[in-house]
């Protein structure tokens, strides 16, 4: 198979579900070979080039993760971290442990993935990685405070990691979607007022699909990207772009 990704080995975090399933689909028919890991949904993990059941909050795990890739593939290529979690609250209503819980998720595994996959990546002088982050890493949002502090943080991870391995050949990006349709809103908002009231701030006035995310993620990963780094693309509509205010 040839596309814009042919032969490479691209390495996915929450692969089983949503925007990381979506991302690992279009990565194969882009010609990847794919490893994905997840805590959850080993069947759909199972159909993948290369299946890591995994913890991303597990820094050895992640590791050896990372081992096993080079170990089977002799080389990691791109990285693109869906892995994720949506934790509501304020500062004074959530329990500290759902504060915790986002950070340990959203932000560090980020990180441990990037930690993981870097060296080798340095090592061949070349890779790419695609953060997820959202509009609430772009912007404030009510009763979301663990969620929207994480997610601004996958940003300045990304423009960190940008800056650190830039001149190593590698480029580093994220994604900010808006509201997709995922396993992950479906909980949040199911039959929900707040369901049609978020989706009509997205200035084309539905919400997204989780191919719509994979094909920005995949134009990232590949070269036709090759300029672009420590950039945030914003896959939201046009949720970022103006405030729906009826005069
Ligand atoms: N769906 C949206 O509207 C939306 C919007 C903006 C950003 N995002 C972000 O996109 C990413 C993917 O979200 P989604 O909508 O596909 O959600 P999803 O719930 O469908 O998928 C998330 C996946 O991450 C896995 N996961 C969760 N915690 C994990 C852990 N500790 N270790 C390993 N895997 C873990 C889950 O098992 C699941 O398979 C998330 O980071 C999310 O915050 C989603």
């Amino acid at each position: 198979m040839t596309g814009a990704l042919n032969d490479q080995v691209i390495f996915i975090t929450g692969a089983a579900s949503g925007i990381g399933r979506a991302t690992a689909e279009a990565a194969r028919r882009a010609g990847a070979h794919v490893v994905g890991a997840d805590i959850g949904a080993d069947a759909e993990l199972a159909e993948l080039d290369m299946a890591l059941p995994l913890d991303v909050t597990d820094a050895q795990g992640m590791a050896g993760a990372a081992a096993q890739i080079m170990k089977e593939f002799g080389r990691i290529d791109g990285l693109v971290t869906c892995a994720g979690i949506s934790v509501v609250g304020t500062a004074t209503e959530m329990p500290l442990a759902d504060w915790q819980r986002a950070l340990d998720v959203n932000l560090t595994g980020t990180m441990l993935a990037a930690r993981a996959v870097l060296p080798h990546m340095v090592a061949a002088g070349r890779g790419a990685i695609v953060t997820l982050s959202s509009i609430y890493g772009m912007t404030g949002g009510t009763g979301n405070t663990p969620y929207n502090v994480t997610k601004g943080g996958v940003l300045q991870l990304t423009r960190s990691l940008a800056a650190d391995y830039g001149a190593a050949g590698i480029r580093v990006n994220a994604l900010s979607p808006g509201f997709i349709e995922t396993p992950m809103t479906h909980g949040l908002h199911a039959a929900s007022p707040v369901r049609s009231a978020f989706i009509d701030m997205h200035l084309l006035k539905r919400a997204g699909r989780a191919e719509e995310v994979a094909k920005a993620a995949i134009f990232l990963l590949s070269d036709d990207a090759s300029f672009i780094t420590g950039a945030n693309i914003p896959v939201d509509g046009g949720f970022s772009a103006a405030q729906v205010i009826r005069f």
